[in-house]
Protein backbone atom coordinates (compact mmCIF):
# COMPACT_ATOMS: atom_id res chain seq x y z
CA UNK A 1 0.00 0.00 0.00
CA UNK A 2 1.23 3.37 -1.24
CA UNK A 3 2.39 5.88 1.70
CA UNK A 4 0.90 9.07 1.43
CA UNK A 5 1.78 10.30 4.79
CA UNK A 6 3.59 13.93 5.24
CA UNK A 7 4.91 15.73 8.20
CA UNK A 8 3.35 18.15 9.96
CA UNK A 9 5.27 21.13 11.66
CA UNK A 10 4.48 24.54 13.90
CA UNK A 11 6.43 27.03 12.57
CA UNK A 12 5.80 29.16 15.94
CA UNK A 13 7.55 32.64 18.32
CA UNK A 14 8.10 32.98 22.22
CA UNK A 15 5.91 36.13 22.03
CA UNK A 16 3.01 37.58 22.89
CA UNK A 17 -0.25 35.90 21.87
CA UNK A 18 -2.80 37.79 20.19
CA UNK A 19 -3.69 39.35 22.90
CA UNK A 20 -5.92 42.02 21.20
CA UNK A 21 -8.26 40.20 19.01
CA UNK A 22 -11.84 38.45 20.25
CA UNK A 23 -10.99 34.46 21.66
CA UNK A 24 -7.30 36.37 23.17
CA UNK A 25 -7.72 34.14 26.20
CA UNK A 26 -7.85 35.37 29.88
CA UNK A 27 -3.95 34.73 30.51
CA UNK A 28 -2.73 36.99 27.63
CA UNK A 29 -0.72 38.87 29.72
CA UNK A 30 1.43 36.38 31.03
CA UNK A 31 2.97 34.15 28.07
CA UNK A 32 6.51 34.83 29.61
CA UNK A 33 5.55 32.55 31.74
CA UNK A 34 5.28 29.85 29.57
CA UNK A 35 2.41 27.89 30.54
CA UNK A 36 0.43 29.19 27.33
CA UNK A 37 2.94 27.35 25.74
CA UNK A 38 3.55 24.21 27.27
CA UNK A 39 -0.24 23.63 26.71
CA UNK A 40 0.70 24.38 22.79
CA UNK A 41 3.06 22.00 22.82
CA UNK A 42 0.69 19.60 24.90
CA UNK A 43 -1.72 20.18 22.26
CA UNK A 44 0.67 19.77 18.75
CA UNK A 45 1.36 16.26 20.63
CA UNK A 46 -1.82 15.29 20.71
CA UNK A 47 -2.25 16.48 17.00
CA UNK A 48 0.45 14.03 16.78
CA UNK A 49 2.94 17.37 15.05
CA UNK A 50 6.53 15.93 14.31
CA UNK A 51 7.82 19.18 16.05
CA UNK A 52 7.26 22.87 16.77
CA UNK A 53 9.73 25.10 15.85
CA UNK A 54 10.37 28.47 17.48
CA UNK A 55 12.00 31.36 15.41
CA UNK A 56 13.99 33.51 16.95
CA UNK A 57 15.96 37.20 16.70
CA UNK A 58 17.50 40.00 19.36
CA UNK A 59 16.58 43.16 18.94
CA UNK A 60 13.88 45.86 18.88
CA UNK A 61 13.16 47.46 15.85
CA UNK A 62 13.83 50.89 14.93
CA UNK A 63 14.09 51.10 11.32
CA UNK A 64 9.95 51.52 11.03
CA UNK A 65 9.65 55.10 10.75
CA UNK A 66 13.11 55.65 12.44
CA UNK A 67 11.69 54.72 15.76
CA UNK A 68 10.98 51.43 18.02
CA UNK A 69 7.19 53.12 18.41
CA UNK A 70 5.59 51.32 15.82
CA UNK A 71 7.73 48.35 16.80
CA UNK A 72 6.80 48.08 20.70
CA UNK A 73 2.99 49.48 20.15
CA UNK A 74 2.32 46.63 17.93
CA UNK A 75 4.61 43.97 20.15
CA UNK A 76 4.39 41.56 16.71
CA UNK A 77 8.35 41.59 16.79
CA UNK A 78 9.66 42.48 20.12
CA UNK A 79 8.88 41.74 23.24
CA UNK A 80 10.37 38.05 22.58
CA UNK A 81 11.41 35.02 25.21
CA UNK A 82 14.92 33.15 24.59
CA UNK A 83 13.53 29.72 23.21
CA UNK A 84 16.95 28.28 24.73
CA UNK A 85 15.38 28.86 27.84
CA UNK A 86 12.02 28.05 27.05
CA UNK A 87 12.57 24.58 25.33
CA UNK A 88 13.62 22.34 28.63
CA UNK A 89 9.85 23.20 30.02
CA UNK A 90 8.06 21.87 26.33
CA UNK A 91 10.19 18.86 26.31
CA UNK A 92 9.54 17.66 29.96
CA UNK A 93 5.87 18.42 29.28
CA UNK A 94 5.91 16.15 26.26
CA UNK A 95 7.11 12.53 25.53
CA UNK A 96 7.40 12.53 21.36
CA UNK A 97 7.18 16.02 20.01
CA UNK A 98 10.32 17.51 18.89
CA UNK A 99 11.56 21.10 20.13
CA UNK A 100 13.35 23.15 17.06
CA UNK A 101 14.60 26.75 18.53
CA UNK A 102 16.62 29.05 16.62
CA UNK A 103 20.32 30.23 17.13
CA UNK A 104 21.87 32.56 15.36
CA UNK A 105 25.38 31.50 14.33
CA UNK A 106 26.50 35.49 13.85
CA UNK A 107 26.17 35.81 17.26
CA UNK A 108 26.29 32.62 19.79
CA UNK A 109 29.65 31.40 20.33
CA UNK A 110 30.27 28.11 18.78
CA UNK A 111 31.52 26.01 21.46
CA UNK A 112 28.74 27.33 23.65
CA UNK A 113 25.54 26.65 20.86
CA UNK A 114 27.15 23.26 20.67
CA UNK A 115 27.20 22.61 24.65
CA UNK A 116 23.83 24.15 24.62
CA UNK A 117 22.20 22.06 21.78
CA UNK A 118 23.75 18.69 23.04
CA UNK A 119 22.16 19.57 26.62
CA UNK A 120 18.98 20.15 25.45
CA UNK A 121 18.98 17.12 23.34
CA UNK A 122 19.71 15.09 26.53
CA UNK A 123 17.09 16.82 28.95
CA UNK A 124 14.23 15.51 26.04
CA UNK A 125 15.74 12.16 25.11
CA UNK A 126 16.65 13.04 21.60
CA UNK A 127 14.06 15.67 20.55
CA UNK A 128 15.77 18.71 20.00
CA UNK A 129 16.39 20.66 16.60
CA UNK A 130 18.90 23.81 16.05
CA UNK A 131 17.04 25.85 13.29
CA UNK A 132 20.29 27.49 12.19
CA UNK A 133 19.82 31.27 11.24
CA UNK A 134 21.97 33.76 10.39
CA UNK A 135 20.15 36.65 11.51
CA UNK A 136 19.67 39.55 9.30
CA UNK A 137 19.71 42.69 11.25
CA UNK A 138 22.49 45.07 11.66
CA UNK A 139 20.16 46.24 14.89
CA UNK A 140 20.60 42.83 16.35
CA UNK A 141 24.50 42.71 15.61
CA UNK A 142 24.77 45.99 17.61
CA UNK A 143 23.51 44.27 20.63
CA UNK A 144 26.61 41.56 19.93
CA UNK A 145 29.22 44.48 19.98
CA UNK A 146 29.32 44.58 16.06
CA UNK A 147 28.43 47.54 14.17
CA UNK A 148 26.62 45.76 10.94
CA UNK A 149 26.07 41.69 10.12
CA UNK A 150 28.99 40.45 7.08
CA UNK A 151 27.51 41.36 3.99
CA UNK A 152 24.67 38.34 3.23
CA UNK A 153 26.64 35.25 1.17
CA UNK A 154 29.58 35.66 3.75
CA UNK A 155 27.48 35.14 6.56
CA UNK A 156 26.56 31.78 4.81
CA UNK A 157 30.01 31.44 4.52
CA UNK A 158 30.98 32.04 8.06
CA UNK A 159 27.56 29.26 8.97
CA UNK A 160 29.02 26.73 6.89
CA UNK A 161 32.39 26.63 9.34
CA UNK A 162 30.77 27.15 12.50
CA UNK A 163 28.11 23.99 11.76
CA UNK A 164 30.83 22.05 10.81
CA UNK A 165 33.01 23.12 14.06
CA UNK A 166 29.51 22.41 15.92
CA UNK A 167 29.29 19.01 14.42
CA UNK A 168 32.64 17.74 15.47
CA UNK A 169 32.59 18.86 19.01
CA UNK A 170 29.16 16.75 19.35
CA UNK A 171 31.38 13.96 17.58
CA UNK A 172 34.73 14.62 19.58
CA UNK A 173 33.49 11.87 22.17
CA UNK A 174 33.20 8.23 21.04
CA UNK A 175 29.76 6.47 21.70
CA UNK A 176 31.35 3.98 23.99
CA UNK A 177 33.63 6.81 25.69
CA UNK A 178 31.59 6.61 29.57
CA UNK A 179 33.04 3.00 31.10
CA UNK A 180 31.42 3.73 34.30
CA UNK A 181 34.11 0.71 35.57
CA UNK A 182 33.61 -0.23 39.63
CA UNK A 183 36.47 -2.39 39.41
CA UNK A 184 39.21 0.07 37.83
CA UNK A 185 37.34 3.73 39.36
CA UNK A 186 36.96 4.63 35.57
CA UNK A 187 34.19 7.31 34.68
CA UNK A 188 35.44 8.06 30.84
CA UNK A 189 38.07 6.48 29.01
CA UNK A 190 39.48 9.73 28.16
CA UNK A 191 41.36 7.92 25.25
CA UNK A 192 37.83 8.58 23.25
CA UNK A 193 37.35 11.68 23.99
CA UNK A 194 39.84 13.46 21.44
CA UNK A 195 40.17 17.20 20.91
CA UNK A 196 38.81 18.31 17.45
CA UNK A 197 41.88 21.34 16.70
CA UNK A 198 39.49 23.10 14.68
CA UNK A 199 41.57 26.36 13.23
CA UNK A 200 39.08 27.68 9.93
CA UNK A 201 39.26 30.99 8.51
CA UNK A 202 36.54 32.38 10.77
CA UNK A 203 36.10 30.43 14.01
CA UNK A 204 38.56 27.79 15.91
CA UNK A 205 38.11 25.80 18.52
CA UNK A 206 40.40 22.92 20.35
CA UNK A 207 37.97 20.85 21.96
CA UNK A 208 36.55 18.43 22.81
CA UNK A 209 32.99 19.32 24.25
CA UNK A 210 32.73 18.76 27.98
CA UNK A 211 29.50 17.37 27.86
CA UNK A 212 28.56 13.34 27.03
CA UNK A 213 27.20 12.53 23.75
CA UNK A 214 23.27 12.78 23.59
CA UNK A 215 20.74 10.55 22.36
CA UNK A 216 20.74 11.82 18.73
CA UNK A 217 24.61 12.33 18.37
CA UNK A 218 23.96 15.21 16.51
CA UNK A 219 21.06 17.03 17.39
CA UNK A 220 18.42 17.68 14.23
CA UNK A 221 19.43 20.50 12.04
CA UNK A 222 16.91 22.92 10.47
CA UNK A 223 17.19 25.81 8.45
CA UNK A 224 15.24 27.99 5.83
CA UNK A 225 17.59 29.15 2.70
CA UNK A 226 15.93 30.93 0.06
CA UNK A 227 18.76 32.92 -1.79
CA UNK A 228 20.82 30.76 -3.65
CA UNK A 229 23.72 30.79 -1.03
CA UNK A 230 21.08 29.52 1.82
CA UNK A 231 19.87 27.06 -0.56
CA UNK A 232 22.93 25.57 -0.61
CA UNK A 233 24.23 25.83 3.07
CA UNK A 234 20.50 24.42 4.29
CA UNK A 235 20.98 21.28 0.96
CA UNK A 236 24.73 20.96 2.77
CA UNK A 237 23.85 20.91 6.66
CA UNK A 238 19.89 20.05 7.53
CA UNK A 239 17.62 17.47 7.93
CA UNK A 240 14.56 19.70 7.76
CA UNK A 241 14.33 22.85 5.51
CA UNK A 242 11.51 25.15 5.57
CA UNK A 243 10.40 27.40 2.45
CA UNK A 244 7.80 30.23 1.11
CA UNK A 245 7.86 29.42 -2.54
CA UNK A 246 4.71 30.43 -4.04
CA UNK A 247 2.19 28.09 -4.88
CA UNK A 248 3.11 24.48 -6.12
CA UNK A 249 4.83 25.10 -9.04
CA UNK A 250 7.66 26.96 -7.30
CA UNK A 251 7.11 24.52 -4.26
CA UNK A 252 8.21 21.46 -6.88
CA UNK A 253 10.73 23.13 -8.15
CA UNK A 254 12.62 24.45 -4.58
CA UNK A 255 12.15 20.66 -3.55
CA UNK A 256 14.02 19.80 -6.89
CA UNK A 257 16.54 22.50 -6.67
CA UNK A 258 17.13 21.39 -2.58
CA UNK A 259 17.24 17.51 -3.55
CA UNK A 260 19.68 18.46 -6.25
CA UNK A 261 21.95 20.28 -4.67
CA UNK A 262 22.53 17.63 -1.72
CA UNK A 263 23.09 15.52 -4.25
CA UNK A 264 26.26 17.72 -5.12
CA UNK A 265 26.78 17.72 -1.58
CA UNK A 266 27.47 13.97 -1.60
CA UNK A 267 23.88 13.44 0.67
CA UNK A 268 21.27 11.49 0.19
CA UNK A 269 18.52 13.45 -1.10
CA UNK A 270 15.60 11.46 1.15
CA UNK A 271 17.65 12.25 4.55
CA UNK A 272 16.72 15.61 4.60
CA UNK A 273 12.86 17.12 4.75
CA UNK A 274 11.63 20.24 2.88
CA UNK A 275 8.13 21.78 4.22
CA UNK A 276 6.07 24.46 3.22
CA UNK A 277 5.13 27.24 5.48
CA UNK A 278 1.21 27.76 5.54
CA UNK A 279 -1.91 29.28 7.56
CA UNK A 280 -5.00 27.40 6.68
CA UNK A 281 -8.28 30.04 7.14
CA UNK A 282 -10.83 27.45 8.37
CA UNK A 283 -14.60 27.44 8.37
CA UNK A 284 -17.62 25.60 9.42
CA UNK A 285 -18.52 25.55 5.65
CA UNK A 286 -16.25 26.77 2.55
CA UNK A 287 -18.71 30.29 3.01
CA UNK A 288 -17.62 30.55 6.81
CA UNK A 289 -13.75 30.07 5.27
CA UNK A 290 -13.85 32.81 2.90
CA UNK A 291 -15.86 35.13 4.62
CA UNK A 292 -13.10 34.54 7.82
CA UNK A 293 -10.38 35.38 4.67
CA UNK A 294 -12.22 38.71 3.68
CA UNK A 295 -12.26 40.31 6.99
CA UNK A 296 -8.38 39.61 7.46
CA UNK A 297 -7.63 41.38 4.21
CA UNK A 298 -9.98 44.26 5.34
CA UNK A 299 -7.99 44.04 8.43
CA UNK A 300 -4.88 44.39 6.36
CA UNK A 301 -6.19 47.03 3.18
CA UNK A 302 -7.52 49.44 6.86
CA UNK A 303 -4.27 49.14 8.51
CA UNK A 304 -1.11 48.05 6.03
CA UNK A 305 1.53 49.22 8.86
CA UNK A 306 0.56 46.21 10.96
CA UNK A 307 1.99 43.70 8.21
CA UNK A 308 4.49 46.42 6.96
CA UNK A 309 6.41 46.86 10.50
CA UNK A 310 7.30 43.31 10.51
CA UNK A 311 8.96 43.77 7.12
CA UNK A 312 11.10 46.86 7.87
CA UNK A 313 12.21 44.93 11.22
CA UNK A 314 13.66 41.66 9.30
CA UNK A 315 14.63 43.32 6.01
CA UNK A 316 15.80 46.75 7.85
CA UNK A 317 14.24 49.05 5.17
CA UNK A 318 11.75 51.58 6.44
CA UNK A 319 8.67 50.90 5.03
CA UNK A 320 7.08 53.91 6.23
CA UNK A 321 8.56 55.99 3.72
CA UNK A 322 6.72 54.65 1.02
CA UNK A 323 3.58 55.79 -0.53
CA UNK A 324 1.02 52.83 0.90
CA UNK A 325 -0.65 53.64 -2.48
CA UNK A 326 2.00 53.23 -5.57
CA UNK A 327 3.96 50.52 -6.34
CA UNK A 328 7.29 50.12 -3.96
CA UNK A 329 9.99 51.86 -5.63
CA UNK A 330 12.34 49.26 -7.51
CA UNK A 331 15.54 50.28 -5.89
CA UNK A 332 15.03 49.14 -2.96
CA UNK A 333 17.19 46.43 -1.72
CA UNK A 334 18.33 44.54 1.20
CA UNK A 335 21.15 43.12 3.27
CA UNK A 336 18.78 40.72 5.15
CA UNK A 337 15.93 38.17 3.97
CA UNK A 338 16.82 38.64 0.29
CA UNK A 339 14.39 36.11 -0.67
CA UNK A 340 11.69 37.38 1.08
CA UNK A 341 12.31 40.82 -0.99
CA UNK A 342 12.45 38.96 -3.89
CA UNK A 343 9.40 37.02 -3.39
CA UNK A 344 7.40 40.03 -2.65
CA UNK A 345 8.61 42.18 -5.04
CA UNK A 346 7.36 39.52 -7.94
CA UNK A 347 4.56 39.02 -5.49
CA UNK A 348 3.47 42.83 -5.88
CA UNK A 349 4.22 42.73 -9.42
CA UNK A 350 2.93 46.50 -9.90
CA UNK A 351 0.26 46.34 -7.37
CA UNK A 352 -0.09 49.63 -4.97
CA UNK A 353 1.84 48.54 -1.76
CA UNK A 354 -1.57 48.93 -0.13
CA UNK A 355 -2.89 46.24 -2.34
CA UNK A 356 0.39 44.11 -2.33
CA UNK A 357 0.60 43.71 1.38
CA UNK A 358 -3.30 42.48 0.88
CA UNK A 359 -2.35 40.16 -1.52
CA UNK A 360 0.72 38.62 -0.26
CA UNK A 361 0.34 36.10 2.82
CA UNK A 362 3.42 34.47 4.61
CA UNK A 363 2.83 31.02 2.95
CA UNK A 364 3.14 29.09 -0.08
CA UNK A 365 0.28 28.31 -0.94
CA UNK A 366 -3.56 29.66 -0.02
CA UNK A 367 -5.59 27.23 2.53
CA UNK A 368 -9.54 27.97 2.61
CA UNK A 369 -12.42 26.00 3.61
CA UNK A 370 -13.71 23.51 5.92
CA UNK A 371 -11.24 21.69 7.25
CA UNK A 372 -11.71 17.93 5.19
CA UNK A 373 -11.67 20.17 1.80
CA UNK A 374 -8.04 21.83 3.20
CA UNK A 375 -6.99 18.98 4.40
CA UNK A 376 -7.49 17.58 0.38
CA UNK A 377 -5.78 20.08 -1.19
CA UNK A 378 -3.14 19.67 1.34
CA UNK A 379 -2.80 15.72 0.09
CA UNK A 380 -2.93 17.38 -3.80
CA UNK A 381 -0.10 19.67 -3.51
CA UNK A 382 2.00 17.18 -1.94
CA UNK A 383 1.02 14.67 -4.23
CA UNK A 384 2.41 16.63 -6.65
CA UNK A 385 4.89 18.53 -4.85
CA UNK A 386 6.59 14.87 -4.19
CA UNK A 387 6.68 15.44 -0.61
CA UNK A 388 7.39 16.69 2.63
CA UNK A 389 5.37 18.28 4.73
CA UNK A 390 4.20 21.39 6.04
CA UNK A 391 4.94 24.06 8.45
CA UNK A 392 1.61 25.95 10.07
CA UNK A 393 2.25 29.47 10.91
CA UNK A 394 -0.87 30.52 13.64
CA UNK A 395 -2.63 33.33 12.12
CA UNK A 396 -4.01 34.37 15.05
CA UNK A 397 -1.86 33.31 17.80
CA UNK A 398 -4.35 32.04 20.16
CA UNK A 399 -5.87 28.73 21.39
CA UNK A 400 -8.21 29.41 19.13
CA UNK A 401 -6.30 28.95 15.55
CA UNK A 402 -4.36 25.83 17.73
CA UNK A 403 -7.48 24.36 18.40
CA UNK A 404 -9.05 24.94 14.56
CA UNK A 405 -5.93 23.19 13.64
CA UNK A 406 -5.03 20.53 15.85
CA UNK A 407 -8.81 19.60 16.17
CA UNK A 408 -10.15 20.07 13.07
CA UNK A 409 -7.61 20.07 10.13
CA UNK A 410 -5.64 17.10 11.85
CA UNK A 411 -8.24 14.66 11.71
CA UNK A 412 -9.21 15.51 8.86
CA UNK A 413 -5.74 14.58 7.74
CA UNK A 414 -5.53 11.54 9.31
CA UNK A 415 -9.22 10.02 7.97
CA UNK A 416 -7.45 10.62 4.60
CA UNK A 417 -4.56 8.80 5.86
CA UNK A 418 -2.34 12.12 4.91
CA UNK A 419 -0.93 12.15 8.54
CA UNK A 420 0.57 10.02 10.96
CA UNK A 421 -1.68 9.17 13.75
CA UNK A 422 1.06 7.69 16.46
CA UNK A 423 4.68 8.10 17.06
CA UNK A 424 7.46 5.65 15.30
CA UNK A 425 10.29 7.04 17.81
CA UNK A 426 11.33 8.80 20.58
CA UNK A 427 13.77 10.66 18.65
CA UNK A 428 12.93 13.70 16.44
CA UNK A 429 15.53 12.71 13.80
CA UNK A 430 14.05 9.51 12.92
CA UNK A 431 10.61 10.28 13.09
CA UNK A 432 11.08 13.37 10.17
CA UNK A 433 12.96 9.97 8.63
CA UNK A 434 10.22 8.01 8.91
CA UNK A 435 7.98 8.73 5.87
C1 LIG B 1 9.89 29.55 7.97
C2 LIG B 1 11.07 30.47 8.16
C3 LIG B 1 11.57 30.67 9.45
C4 LIG B 1 12.64 31.53 9.69
N1 LIG B 1 13.08 31.75 10.96
C5 LIG B 1 14.05 32.67 11.18
C6 LIG B 1 14.44 33.00 12.51
O1 LIG B 1 13.94 32.47 13.49
N2 LIG B 1 15.40 33.95 12.69
C7 LIG B 1 16.01 34.57 11.63
O2 LIG B 1 16.89 35.41 11.86
N3 LIG B 1 15.65 34.27 10.36
C8 LIG B 1 14.68 33.35 10.13
N4 LIG B 1 14.29 33.07 8.84
C9 LIG B 1 15.02 33.68 7.74
C10 LIG B 1 15.93 32.67 7.08
O3 LIG B 1 16.95 32.26 7.95
C11 LIG B 1 16.50 33.23 5.80
O4 LIG B 1 17.29 34.37 6.09
C12 LIG B 1 15.38 33.64 4.86
O5 LIG B 1 14.62 32.50 4.53
C13 LIG B 1 15.91 34.26 3.58
O6 LIG B 1 16.80 33.39 2.94
P1 LIG B 1 18.27 33.86 2.60
O7 LIG B 1 18.95 34.16 3.89
O8 LIG B 1 18.86 32.65 1.91
O9 LIG B 1 18.16 35.06 1.74
C14 LIG B 1 13.21 32.21 8.59
C15 LIG B 1 12.71 32.00 7.31
C16 LIG B 1 11.64 31.15 7.09
C17 LIG B 1 11.12 30.96 5.69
Amino acid sequence: MTDNRFHLGWFGSFVPTSWNTAFEGSDSGDWLNGDFYVEFAKTLERACFDFLLLEDSSMVSDTYGGSSEATLKTGGWAPKGDPMALAPLLTRATSHLGIALTASTSFYPPYMLARSISSLDHLSSGRIGWNVVTSSEDRAAQNFGMDALPPHDERYARADEYVELVEKLWDSWDADAVVMDRATSTYVDHTKVHTIDFAGKYYSSRGPLNTLPSPQGRPVITQAGGSPAGRDFAAKHADMIMALPKGVAAMKEYRSDIRRRMELHGRDPDSAKVMYVVSPILGETHEDALARKERKAAAVRANPAGVLVGWSASMEIDFSTFDLDKPMPDDVHTNGHQSTLENFRNWADGRTLREACVAYRTESMELVGTPDAVAAQMGDAMAEVGGDGFLIWSQPHNRRYIGEIADGLVPALQSRGLMRTEYGSDHLRDNLLEF
